[in-house]
């Protein structure tokens, strides 16, 4: 199954009270960017936006949002999602490892909350590309993807099988300065814990700004 399919069956099977990764609640660490002024409101892309609780909440703090995501049931809920909230947003099915060229140049702020670690490394230079040709000149973005150093979440190693039975790649922090430093200037890179539904994660968060 790939993993438009594996997603689709996920959105449609799976209540999204119980998708793990599925909080209503904005992250701490995105409050927290607004709250501190590092980021602020502008043409924003929620990359892999899921059921669009990220970037409907963006649309809120006065942010212009176009979430894309693989999944064609995920977009379903995103737009249910703002249509109930009020708030409005472009959503896009699309996968971030093919042809992006309607978009290039057009945003300002990049967010991958937890997409990252769905692209297994031989497609990376490809999805990092994709984000490079999104951004405008100067963009930020911001990347958040599970760590090598989480102790247990889905097993050990780089290559995890979630409960879901999604597999995951688990990346170490060399690995990204790596994958990002050829089109982006790395203005942070660290290891965090982030809450989860079930249990916390240790997750790579970088700050990046397009070259
Ligand atoms: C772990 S979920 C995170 C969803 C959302 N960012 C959140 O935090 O609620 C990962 C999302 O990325 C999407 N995704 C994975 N690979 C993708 C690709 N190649 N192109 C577009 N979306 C993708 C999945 O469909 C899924 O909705």
């Amino acid at each position: 199954m790939d993993i438009r399919e594996e997603m689709d069956r996920i959105y449609r099977e799976v209540p999204l009270d119980t998708i793990p990764w599925n909080l209503s609640e904005p992250p701490r660490l995105l409050v927290g960017a607004i709250e501190s002024g590092r980021i602020t409101p502008c043409r924003t892309v929620d990359l892999g936006c899921g059921a669009g609780n990220y970037s409907v909440w963006l649309a809120g703090q006065g942010f212009d949002v176009t979430g894309i995501d693989i999944s064609a049931e995920a977009i379903q809920h995103a737009r249910d999602l703002a249509i109930r909230e009020d708030e409005p947003c472009e959503f896009v099915v699309a996968d971030l490892l093919g042809d992006v060229s309607a978009y290039h140049n057009s945003f300002d702020l990049a967010l991958d909350w937890e997409v990252l670690h769905h692209v297994f490394p031989e497609d990376r230079p490809r999805f990092v590309e994709n984000v490079w040709q999104l951004l405008r000149r100067d963009g930020l973005y911001f990347s958040l993807c599970f760590s090598l150093e989480d102790p247990a979440f889905g097993g050990e190693g780089s290559y995890r099988t979630t409960p879901l039975g999604t597999i995951l790649y688990f990346s170490s922090q060399e690995e990204l300065r790596a994958l990002f430093a050829p089109k982006f200037e790395i203005i942070e890179l660290a290891t965090v814990e982030v809450p989860g539904k079930t249990v916390p994660h240790r997750v790579n968060t970088a700050w990046l700004r397009r070259r």
